[in-house]
């Protein structure tokens, strides 16, 4: 069945490699996960959001879920670890819900409210999760750019001096940080970056690893968690933009800084939005090379092989995370 991810975090710290955790909401999408993970035996989080619930109907992304554990097992991973978490939960009652409905994990993310009042949130979760034996991710610090229906002007990286409190009197498993990254496919400004005089290309600047080294000296060995870490590839902002699409200036975080992350108490990187490039460009791409397709086969298809082909590059050549089950 689905597991936790305790053990998944410790082996990842004491192996020096990060956990993939992918969002889903359609089938396309979980079966390039499942493929790419139990092709490459990396144990793998399928992230559910708020917007993924609203989406694809919770009761069928559990039963997809559940179903993933078998198809991973078909594919001749004998020992599939999957974990189904739930991704920036904002209140008890979701995360309550979710435990209750068989995710093996789930964040709750209080990092908008006042410290005291996130501690009191998060605490009342991670009471109820672990008597259920699911697993709580926890965030401090608040991230650029869209969270949900949260949407921050600045960053506020992580404050070192906090997380030793905060996870003591949470219980918390697992901690997000803020570090500079930022969700979705903008995750810096122009004017914050430097140009690559070649390419015209946005060059962003460098993640605060001063602030992760401070936080793994207070919390040693502690599970970190990097949101917002697509490197949004420019293959296919390219590819977007020469079929059709208008993706001006997008920008990631470059993959030699999650490289170094993953080597480090960093156990877990969220990837949703290369995913959904990696999607559009394929299917853009169909359409604009074969104006007569109308088979959606015809073009998810393309587009599941190429996020496939993203994923197995996240495992092996980012988070080092293949060969691990
Ligand atoms: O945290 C953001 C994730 O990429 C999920 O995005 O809320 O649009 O499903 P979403
Ligand atoms: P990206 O938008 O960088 O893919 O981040 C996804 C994420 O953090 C999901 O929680
Ligand atoms: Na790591
Ligand atoms: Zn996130």
């Amino acid at each position: 069945g689905l597991v936790n991810t305790r053990e998944m975090f410790k082996r990842a710290i004491n192996g020096g490699y990060a956990i993939p955790a992918f969002n889903f909401n359609n089938m396309e999408q979980l079966q390039a996960i499942i493929k790419a993970s139990s092709e490459l035996k990396s144990p793998v989080i399928l992230q559910v959001s708020k917007g993924a619930r609203n989406y694809a109907n919770q009761t069928l992304l559990r039963y997809m879920a559940q179903g993933a554990v078998e198809y991973a097992k078909e594919l001749g991973c004998a020992h599939p670890e999957i974990v189904l978490h739930l991704d920036h939960g904002d209140s008890f009652e979701i995360c309550k819900s979710c435990v209750d409905f068989g995710f093996s994990s789930v964040m709750i993310d209080g990092s908008a409210l006042p410290y005291e009042e996130n501690i009191a949130l998060t605490k009342k979760v991670v009471d109820y999760a672990h008597q259920f034996d699911v697993t709580v991710e926890g965030e401090l610090g608040v991230l650029a750019g869209v969270e949900d229906d949260v949407v921050a002007e600045v960053s506020h990286y992580t404050k070192p001096e906090e997380v030793i409190d905060f996870a003591t009197r949470t219980g918390v498993d697992s901690l997000a940080i803020s570090i500079g990254t930022s969700h979705g496919a903008y995750k810096f400004k122009p004017e914050q970056c430097t140009r690559d005089p070649k390419t015209g290309k946005l060059v962003p600047p460098p993640l605060a690893f001063d602030v992760l080294d401070a936080v793994m000296e207070k919390l040693p060995g502690f599970p970190i968690v990097l949101h917002g870490s697509s490197s949004v590839p420019q293959e296919y902002v390219d590819m977007i933009n020469e079929n059709g699409g208008k993706l001006p200036d997008a920008v990631g975080i470059p993959e030699e800084q999650l490289r170094k992350a993953s080597k480090s108490a960093v156990c877990k990187i969220n990837i949703d939005s290369d995913s959904r490039l990696a999607f559009t460009a394929a299917v853009r791409k169909v359409f604009a090379d074969k104006p007569s397709e109308f088979d959606p086969r015809k073009f998810c298809g393309p587009a599941r092989d190429e996020m496939e082909k993203m994923y197995k590059h996240k495992i092996v050549d980012v988070l080092a995370s293949d060969n691990k089950l």
